[in-house]
């Protein structure tokens, strides 16, 4: 869908479809000339009550000849004093899907009531790009309904056609980001997910990929233990992007390509789900590509320590002890508990070869994410308050919505192993912080934030702009973080 802004009058846009977004309980709103022109239909509709414009309450007319746009599309934005970014988001992603759906093809958004409001049209596209995502790739060629072209109603105006420009970018890379998660694994594995960190190379972005034996050489016992169960070789991804000055921010993603729990073998419902445990890695390689195609001025570092953790006759069993790049030995007491052990060897590679200004982590880490906090936000811990209030506002801004949960230093005690310098797991009281201070220990003075996505990178249902599946939340929340940065 190619979105553009068109200066004419709404009367006179010629398009399948005009979108008027209308405030509940303001009647026609900024549109009584639309609604003479089609004499006062429009109206009509509204008096009647069949439309009032409640939050994302769509109601389409037909404008036979009168104007020249075939339909009207009225969509409500709820109550004046409740509208808010995120609404307008998902009514862009209401109306989108509404008439892609009917089979629309040329499209167009008035702007006049998102204006006045002083809310800008970017969120209602952004919505609209979010919600038109599918991923059809296996299944067989039928004809597919897409929207074509979007029309945005403005005055050429250099700001706005910048911020739909960057609107565009985010959209995109999220869509990249989706397909990576929902790819099954068979199609996606760690030699697949590094050849997609490879196809964001140029420019600024330079990727590297160490094989099996350069892990080795460096001493990465932890995370080379995930991948011994499985035929599928382990790829460690480094992708650099070299947009501004000074040490880089470390952005380390989960890549496990398949979660079978490995000997500490999952249960088999549900396991299908268990292909989106690389989505922490898939939204790295996408930040990183829309930081470089939006030139953010910012220095980055991606890792995604892939691997495929499977029960093979030579995987990791447990009760086995595994030595970190830090020197730090690890207790395996389960074999599923296997995103840190992969991640710690990451934080420490990136400690010792990249001596970034931050680490920020994010990984489908724990199963009791979900279990505290539903579909509904990221668990946030780290050490740095300063760093974790940007993203919290980040996430704010972009309802990639953050909950910080505490590293208190009474959780040191779960991980203590009788055998090494640390167990990979505390048991289950607890689970969702003693992982992330699992992690602490090896980010020692760097200021770090774990994000994990366990509960929200896989929508259960479709969302407004979220179509069931992989969500590709993080992308939208790591871009608005570094957007920001000074
Ligand atoms: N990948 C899982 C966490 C997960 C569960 C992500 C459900 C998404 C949905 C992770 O590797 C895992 O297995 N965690 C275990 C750790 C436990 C064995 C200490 C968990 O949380 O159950
Ligand atoms: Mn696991
Ligand atoms: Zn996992």
């Amino acid at each position: 869908m190619k979105v553009y802004i068109r200066d004419v009058k709404e009367a006179d846009c010629v398009c399948d479809a005009l979108i008027l977004p209308l405030i509940e309980e303001e009647g026609i709103g900024l549109y009584s000339d639309v609604d003479s022109a089609t004499n006062g239909l429009l109206k009509k509709i509204i008096t009647s009550k069949e439309f009032q414009a409640k939050h994302n309450q769509v109601s389409l007319v037909h404008a036979l000849n009168e104007i020249k746009p075939e339909r009207v599309l009225l969509i409500g934005l709820g109550k004046k004093k409740e509208i808010s970014r995120e609404k307008v988001r998902q009514a862009g992603g209401k109306a989108a899907v509404y008439l892609r759906d009917l089979g629309m093809r040329e499209i167009t958004l008035s702007t006049r009531t998102i204006s006045s409001l002083n809310l800008s049209p970017s969120d209602f596209v952004e919505g609209s790009l979010l919600s038109i995502y599918r991923f059809d790739r296996y299944r067989k060629e039928e004809e597919r309904k897409d929207i074509k072209g979007f029309a945005i109603l403005s005055k050429d105006n250099s700001e706005l056609n910048a911020s739909l420009k960057w609107t565009e970018t985010v959209a995109s890379a999220t869509h990249f980001v989706r397909d990576l998660i929902n790819t099954p694994s068979n199609d996606m594995t760690p030699t697949a997910l590094s050849d997609a960190a490879r196809s964001i190379s140029g420019g600024k972005v330079s990727v590297k990929v160490l094989e099996k034996r350069d892990v080795e050489g460096l001493g990465m016992g932890a995370y080379l233990s995930v991948a011994k169960g499985s035929m599928e070789p382990p790829k460690f991804v480094i992708i650099e992007y070299d947009g501004g000055k000074g040490a880089p921010i470390a952005l380390i993603g989960k890549s496990i390509t398949f979660d079978s729990g490995g000997i500490s073998l999952k249960p088999s419902e549900g396991m299908e789900k268990m292909k989106y445990d690389m989505a922490g890695g898939a939204v790295v390689i996408g930040a990183i590509k829309a930081a470089s195609v939006g030139r953010l001025p910012v220095n980055l570092v991606g890792i995604l320590p892939a691997a495929e953790n499977l029960p093979g006759g030579t995987a990791s069993k447990p009760g086995d002890i595994v030595k970190t790049i830090t020197g730090k030995a690890v207790e395996i007491i389960t074999t599923d508990a296997e995103g840190r052990l992969a991640l710690v060897d990451a934080i420490g590679y990136a400690l010792k070869y990249h001596k970034p200004k931050a680490l920020i982590d994010i990984a489908t880490l724990t199963g009791a994410c979900s279990v505290a906090l539903g579909n509904e936000a990221i668990a946030m811990m780290g050490n740095d308050e300063t760093l974790m209030n940007k993203i919290k506002a980040a996430g704010e801004e972009t309802h990639e919505r953050v909950w910080q949960m505490p590293l208190y230093d009474e959780y040191k005690e779960y991980i203590k192993s009788d055998v090494a310098d640390l167990k990979n797991t505390g048991g289950k009281s607890g689970s969702l912080v003693t992982a992330a201070y699992f992690l602490k220990e090896f980010a020692e003075e760097t200021p770090w934030v774990h994000l994990d996505i366990a509960g929200t990178a896989w929508a259960e249902k479709d969302k407004p702009y979220t179509p069931k599946g992989a969500s590709g939340i993080g992308v939208r929340l790591l871009l608005n973080f570094m957007k920001q940065l000074k």
